[in-house]
């Protein structure tokens, strides 16, 4: 199979990409960050003693303007996409008074509508695929009812549009076979959490979440579809 994985120069993306190809699957890995991208393929590639990884540095807020540029990419690597893991994320955690409407506009630009953007562009390279799954990466933050944290307002309201876009793409995707799922995490000891939540220690390595995420990928298409999945054991 063939996984493109956005943010993977880090945390859980970085966790998911050593994952799949340690069971032999291709991944192309997304993100900004050029160095940490390609020593995380290098180092997949090592391990697997073939080329399973590649990396495309990219900066998916860029998507608008150069779609034909990143599409143009995946042709010329794969020209297959089997699933999506929409990953990418962004966490400013601010009070409402205190955050600009610049930064608001980020977190919905990478949480939302660059999913949105990459499962469209997705589509066609999934045609001929017998998996075709999008994985949204949400939070419980953003998951109805949970436990909610001062300063997360548009990052929590931002996963909750993914949510709802899960399930409206589950349904409008149904003809094309393509199956959309969200797994709403808990906390993940990564940059981002210690980022948000200084000192706190999560229940989980992302090595741990990327095991689960790697299986939901490949299997859980069978069992659901437009489901917002809670994965968490904790709050946050
Ligand atoms: N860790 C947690 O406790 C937790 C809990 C709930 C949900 N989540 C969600 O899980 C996902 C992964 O989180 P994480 O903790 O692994 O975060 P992380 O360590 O901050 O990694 C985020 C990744 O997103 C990439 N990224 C950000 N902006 C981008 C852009 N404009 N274009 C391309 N790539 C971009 C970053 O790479 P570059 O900087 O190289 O671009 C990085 O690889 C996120 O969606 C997050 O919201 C995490």
């Amino acid at each position: 199979m063939v996984i493109l994985i956005t943010g993977a120069s880090r945390g859980i993306g970085a966790a998911l990409a050593r994952e799949f190809t340690e069971s032999g699957h291709g991944v192309l890995l997304v993100s900004r960050n050029r160095k940490a991208l390609e020593k995380i393929a290098e180092a997949c590639n090592r391990d697997a003693g073939k080329e399973l990884a590649h990396a495309i540095p990219f900066d998916l807020t860029d998507l608008t303007d150069l779609e034909e540029e990143f599409t143009a990419r995946i042709g010329a690597i794969t020209g297959t996409v089997d699933a999506l893991i929409n990953n990418a994320g962004n966490l400013i955690r601010k009070p409402m008074g205190e955050i600009s409407i610049d930064d608001a506009r980020n977190l919905f630009e990478v949480n939302f509508f660059v999913p949105a953007q990459l499962i469209r562009i997705c589509t066609p390279f999934m045609k001929d695929s017998t998996l075709k799954h999008v994985v949204n990466v949400t939070s419980m933050a953003g998951f109805q009812g949970s436990g909610k944290f001062s300063g997360l307002s548009y990052y929590s309201a931002s996963k909750a549009a993914l949510n709802s876009l899960t399930e409206c793409l589950a349904v409008e995707l149904k003809e094309e076979n393509i199956r959309v799922n969200a797994l709403a995490l808990g906390a993940v000891q990564t940059e981002m959490l210690a980022e948000a939540f200084p000192g706190l220690k999560a229940p989980l390595e992302p090595q741990q979440m990327a095991r689960f995420m790697k299986w939901f990928t490949l299997e859980g298409s069978v069992l659901f579809n437009g489901k917002i999945l809670p994965v968490s054991v904790s709050t946050p």
